[in-house]
């Protein structure tokens, strides 16, 4: 099986291709969700919006709810984030997380 890797700052984990980046970023310990998002979110459902990030590297393409949530307020979908739970790790990536409940401010 393919392994990609995944960096967070200083921490970089290992994970299978196609693996679901939410489910590696919890498995990991990193902090996905701000604040009260640690405990109220969709739990991958795609529409909270709390499990944004920056992403560089290979993710799957966007779905219909992760566009759909990320052109609504408090995103915008020319910041460029992605939403965790929508997506597949495809390549080795590095990821970022902002500040705010949605983490979408850097
Ligand atoms: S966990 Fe809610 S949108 Fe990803």
């Amino acid at each position: 099986m393919e392994h990609c890797k995944v960096q967070y700052g200083e921490s970089c984990v290992v994970c299978p291709r196609g693996e679901n980046l939410r489910v590696v970023m919890l498995r990991a310990g990193w902090p996905l969700y701000n604040g009260l998002a640690r405990q109220i979110h969709c739990r991958g459902l795609g529409t909270c919006g709390t499990c944004a990030l920056r992403i560089h590297g290979n993710v799957s393409t966007m779905t219909a709810v992760e566009k759909w949530r990320l052109n609504f307020p408090p995103h915008r979908l020319d910041q460029g984030l992605r939403l965790a739970c929508q997506c597949q790790v495809l390549g080795d990536l590095t990821v970022a997380k902002g500040a705010g409940l949605w983490g979408h401010k850097f």
